[in-house]
């Protein structure tokens, strides 16, 4: 009998110790195989591994970069996307090479490789943290085929500032729901196990502030408080290596005078000490040897030192470039100096190693050419990345129900706008090897839904540009030449024209690609061009008129909110995009998306976020509305705002336990009801704010949210837990995290106004 229960005792603890022992022993073992790989190296090989390259298909030949591969001098490229190529490369790294170490190959895979997803803005405006997960799975799966191993995603940056052209490769102005939305994307990528053939290894990006640049203006010096720093950046950064990251891309910009490439407080106490991070990072593009660019370097070599002493343990470079290459130049030099020690070149190349062990690099070098085809076209990831689309739209305004439209009446439609059929546009930036062709345009989903009986057509009306072209444009190829006054005219008449005619018009109005994203910062958010003219010229014709929005950041839409019946911000939905938004336009899917910004009325309210503090007069008074004197001091749509095509309501909100000790948790729940006739889905948020404490603390803060399916007439209950960590920020005045005993208000409802509303009193322990 004794020895029954012992072997059920023994039986229990292997059964519920495995994937823990398991994954303890695989670990072991790596530790093992990378030392035993250390022991071998030479001090040439070490500085191999920490040394990065660009190589463009387009502008490089293979000889470029052959011999450094075989001599074990590179241990990483980047943006080479052809599986032929990396399978040639690799070869002569694991055959020909001494020591037979695989190459690390890394490519930008932000919103899908050959199957473009929303871009993570929109993507952050589904709300649904499963989804995002579901899209980046496929995008890994995509990417791994071709034998990418690692995806420089998800940016996690906090935008603030609609101007800053990368606030669409992100999760928006909010720590808690970037925080939920980074940990999504890196379960997405890299799974539980990045050895798998269909993933990769994930890179938060960009260590740390980059979205607070001076002005929105990319690259610009970044001045952020501890306690901003603590409470709003960080966050999102925190929550990927929660979430297993497995590495780190320093930033371009300085945060409070020091690069964040050559930051130890970033990569040494925060990153490293603080939260135990056990990955690698790696430089952002020649971040290394512009810190003599920044004034804070005397020369490459110092580069090298400063940037490999703080934390960065692998250089991402041009080839070619002056400033490139700084490790691979000089570190061997700085040892011998003294200035490096070999031991800290040692735990660099260690890391590296260990993410080319975990991702199984050294069984399975290559990939399968012949498989890539049918990965890439598997008609499942066209499914998601409409149904994402559709998921990831936000109706802001729906006036008189113009919409849904009837799919038979209207007979005739006017699609209009110079983005109503650019598959480039609808894609969004980042989108490089995708099959641009298969994209589908806001005119081809609307005419395909409406089939034959309806007739749509379409004119762009105006055309837009960059005053100043973009740096991508040597990989994305150039744009059509811009229109001549005499076509401007003629395009401007054609379409007012073709609306007069129409029953109904649907102007597709916003951005190109290159508008948003890097090096794609705006001075004013309004729609570029001659746009607006042009929709207030159609709209005075007085027809039902939709206006669509393709663009990767919050615009100037001050005039159509009040003017126009019904706005859908699609954002850049990618390539199933123009189906997706037909989807919506005629009814087959309902909108459920939620703004992750605050949307500003002009560029003149920036910085505008709604976790923002009371100081002194609330703009709720009788005699003081605004804080400036000339437009009220409110965004025109808050954070979290979104509509549907059906109505929803809140009720019966409580607290499991009004009043709990610091520490202890409490559970909130909430009623949402379905109040129309539709299916819909709508999002409950929870925000909190702390009435009194050590430090003032925002006028109210996400700390929960679930997207909630309902039918007509359905109610749920829908709930979240408020403890420690929710309740807990860091104070600049004990300058620590802190949980104050204090009275909190609570609310929940459908965006950062939400007026149903409770207490929870926190009490010392
Ligand atoms: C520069 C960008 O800042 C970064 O986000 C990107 O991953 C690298 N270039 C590589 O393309």
């Amino acid at each position: 009998m004794r020895a029954k229960v012992a072997v059920g005792l023994v039986m229990m603890l292997v059964l519920f110790d495995l994937p823990v022992t398991a994954r303890s022993r695989q670990s072991q073992s790596i530790d093992r195989r990378v030392e035993a790989l250390l022991s071998q190296m030479t001090l040439e090989e070490k500085v191999g591994q920490v040394h990065q390259l660009f190589y463009f298909t387009q502008f490089m030949k293979p000889e470029v970069v052959e011999p450094d591969i075989r001599a074990g001098k590179i241990g990483s490229l980047l943006f080479l996307t052809d599986p032929v190529l990396i399978n040639r490369f690799q070869k002569i790294a694991v055959e020909n090479s001494r020591l037979k170490i695989p190459l690390l190959f890394g490519f930008d895979v932000i919103h899908g490789f050959h199957t473009i997803f929303p871009v993570p803005l929109a993507m952050a405006s589904s709300w649904d943290p499963a989804l995002v997960e579901q899209a980046q799975t496929i995008a890994a799966r995509e990417a791994r085929a071709v034998g990418i191993h690692w995806t420089f995603a998800p940016m996690v940056d906090i935008a603030r500032d609609p101007r800053w052209g990368r606030i669409v490769e992100g999760a928006g102005e909010d720590p808690f729901l970037g925080s939920r939305m980074a940990a999504a994307h890196v379960r997405g990528f890299q799974g539980t196990d990045p050895s798998s053939p269909d993933r990769v290894l994930a890179c938060m990006k960009h260590f740390a502030g980059y979205g607070a640049g001076n002005g929105g203006r990319d690259y610009d010096s970044a001045y952020i408080a501890d306690a901003e720093l603590y409470n709003v950046y960080l966050p999102p950064f925190k929550a990927a290596v929660d979430a297993g990251v497995g590495s780190a891309m320093s930033a371009y910009m300085d945060l409070n005078d020091v690069p964040a490439t050559g930051n130890a407080f970033l990569l040494r106490d925060v990153l490293r000490k603080q939260w135990g991070f056990k990955g690698f990072v790696v430089s952002d593009a020649e971040a290394v040897g512009n810190l003599v660019t920044h004034g804070f370097a005397e020369d490459k070599s110092d580069a090298a030192y400063r940037a490999f002493t703080a934390g960065v343990d692998l250089e991402m470079s041009f080839p070619g470039n002056p400033i490139a290459s700084a490790y691979a130049s000089s570190l061997t030099k700085l040892i011998a100096e003294g200035r490096v020690t070999k031991a800290q070149l040692d735990e660099a190349v260690r890391r590296i190693l260990a993410a080319k062990f975990k991702l199984g690099l050294f069984e399975n070098p290559y990939v399968d050419e012949s498989r890539v085809a049918a990965i890439h076209n598997n008609p499942e990831h066209r499914r998601l990345a409409r149904v994402a689309a559709q998921r990831s739209t936000v109706l802001l305004r729906n006036d008189g129900n113009l919409l849904p439209l009837a799919k038979g009446d209207p007979k005739s439609v006017a699609v209009i706008g110079p983005l109503a059929d650019s598959k480039r546009d609808i894609r969004g930036s980042w989108s490089f090897v995708d099959d641009i062709n298969s994209a589908v345009t806001v005119l081809e989903g609307i005419r395909a839904k409406v089939g034959s009986s309806v007739k749509v057509e379409f004119a762009p009306g105006v055309d837009i540009a960059r005053v100043y072209p973009s740096p991508f444009g040597i990989i994305q190829g150039p744009r059509s030449a811009p229109w001549t006054e005499t076509q401007k005219r003629a395009e401007f008449e054609k379409a007012v024209s073709l609306a007069r005619s129409s029953d109904v018009v649907v102007m597709v109005l916003g951005e190109h690609e290159d508008m948003s994203g890097e090096a794609a910062s705006q001075s004013s958010i309004e729609l570029p061009g001659r746009q607006l003219e042009l929709l207030k010229t159609i709209s005075g014709l007085g027809k039902p008129l939709v206006l669509v929005l393709i663009n990767g950041r919050p615009l100037d839409i001050s005039w159509a909110a009040s003017n126009v019946s019904a706005i859908l911000e699609a954002w850049h939905p990618g390539t199933e995009g123009g189906n997706a938004i037909a989807d919506i336009l005629y009814g087959d899917a309902t909108p459920g998306g939620k703004l992750p910004v605050t949307w500003p009325r002009s560029a003149a309210q920036i910085p505008i976020y709604y976790a923002h503090n009371i100081t002194q007069e609330p703009e709720t008074k009788k005699n003081f509305t605004s804080r400036y004197w000339d437009i009220p001091s409110s965004p025109l749509y808050p954070f979290g705002y979104g509509l549907s095509y059906t109505t929803f309501s809140f009720s019966n909100l409580r607290v499991s336990k009004p009043e709990i000790k610091v520490g202890e948790s409490t559970e909130v729940s909430v009623d949402v009801e379905n109040t129309g006739r539709r299916a819909g889905e709508e999002v409950a948020q929870l925000y909190i704010h702390q009435r009194y404490g050590s430090a003032s603390r925002p006028v109210r803060e996400l700390k929960g949210f679930e997207r909630v399916a309902l039918a007509p007439g359905q109610k749920k209950t829908v709930r979240f837990t408020l403890g420690k960590s929710e309740l807990t920020y860091w104070s600049g005045a004990v300058r620590e995290w802190v949980q104050e005993p204090a009275v909190f208000d609570l609310w929940v409802g459908s965006d950062a106004t939400a007026s149903l509303t409770t207490t929870l009193r926190v009490v010392k322990r």
